[in-house]
């Protein structure tokens, strides 16, 4: 079931249990209540192509596709110092440009769009025609990969990776949490969860986070009933840090440590410490979840069309059998791996 809704009618928790099975789009994202089918459930959790991760070698599965093409934000800038940008800073420009698009309101600008491209193909300058025309190509493609297919939240992919972890009221922490949402959808489904999010660009905290919508609601579960419940990001117990996750000093006290989209911003001679990040503060049975992005054609476009957005920084697409092998040199079991929509996904423990 298909429903429009309009910003302006939004009360703070507008939906509840009885929204359960319904999906709605919303000018900026699509709202997904649905469970997930056993078709989709089967794909991403029996999908197991690996059965013996010993057995694996680079040489038979090759190394990850690194992205080439960077922003222009990025290459402008190091014109203008005259060195290469480091990490931090290119963090600090991606979070603000990527933010950008999530609060797009997205059928008003696409109208926008479409009348600036006509009024460019009146002007006939060919870089004007040429801009207006990239400018219109890039919201349709976020509107379909974003707010149509809900690719990058992907709640019930997310929702098929983390169920089943039998844990009670675990403590979760989100390795470079950017606005969080992966660490709600898992406090959402595991009652009771302490969340600690780590970023150490503080955009992340103030602007990412604080304005993540107050009335998207998550599926979770109530722990009274066992049934389906709606939980929005006031419910859920949060803390957020603001600092680099090498000056963490937590011991060994989370159920969960989760990074989704992090491994694949670091260049090989680095994966073993970005590894070393998901072990060191976990308990002993706890679970290390990463979802990184997927080597598939549509994601190359999606790379090259929105390089001003997404390239600021280091980036590779991958497989989740690279991304595997990575986790498992680096002293993982792998426990589930497969991917959803846009990601990979892996659920592993320390050997
Ligand atoms: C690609 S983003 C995560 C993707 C995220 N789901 C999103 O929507 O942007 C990675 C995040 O990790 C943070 N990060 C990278 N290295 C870090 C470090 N050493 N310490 C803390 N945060 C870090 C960046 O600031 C960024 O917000």
């Amino acid at each position: 079931m298909l429903r429009e809704v309009v910003s302006e009618a939004s009360t703070p928790k507008p939906f509840n249990e009885e929204n359960i099975n319904e999906t709605f789009l919303h000018p900026q994202y699509r709202i997904d209540l649905r469970r997930y089918s056993d078709k989709e459930y089967n794909k991403f959790v029996h999908l197991n192509t690996v059965s013996d991760w010993s057995l694996l070698t680079w040489k038979g599965i090759g190394k990850p596709f690194e992205v080439q093409k960077y922003s222009k934000e990025r290459t402008d800038w190091e014109l203008e110092h005259a060195r290469q940008m480091d990490p931090q800073t290119s963090w600090t420009y991606f979070n603000k440009a990527f933010h950008e698009w999530f609060i797009k309101d997205i059928p008003a600008e696409k109208t926008h769009g479409k009348k600036q491209f006509i009024k460019s193909l009146r002007s006939f300058h060919t870089k004007e025609i040429k801009h207006a025309l990239g400018d219109l190509i890039q919201l349709q493609l976020w509107n379909y990969i974003h707010r149509i297919q809900d690719g990058i939240w992907d709640p019930r992919g997310k929702r098929a990776l983390f169920e089943g972890l039998h844990l009670k009221k675990p403590r979760i922490l989100f390795l470079g949490a950017a606005e969080g949402y992966e660490a709600m959808q898992l406090g959402a489904m595991y009652p009771g969860s302490e969340i600690i999010m780590v970023d150490y660009d503080e955009y992340c905290k103030n602007t990412r986070f604080a304005d993540f919508p107050e009335d998207y609601p998550f599926l979770g579960e109530n722990p009274k009933t066992g049934q389906g419940k709606v939980i929005y990001k006031d419910d859920l117990n949060i803390e957020y840090i603001v600092d680099d996750i090498r000056n963490l000093d937590f011991g060994k006290e989370f159920d969960i440590v989760l990074s989704v989209g992090l491994l694949e911003h670091f260049p090989d001679k680095y994966k073993h410490e970005v590894a070393d990040w998901h072990r060191r503060f976990l308990k002993e049975g706890g679970y290390a979840i990463l979802t990184t992005p997927r080597n598939q054609l549509r994601s190359r476009l999606y790379y090259h069309v929105m390089a001003d957005v997404m390239n600021h920084t280091y980036r590779e697409l991958m497989t989740v059998e690279q991304m595997g092998l990575y986790m498992y040199e680096a002293g993982f079991n792998i426990l589930r791996h497969g991917y959803i929509k846009v990601h990979n996904g892996l659920i592993c423990q320390p050997r």
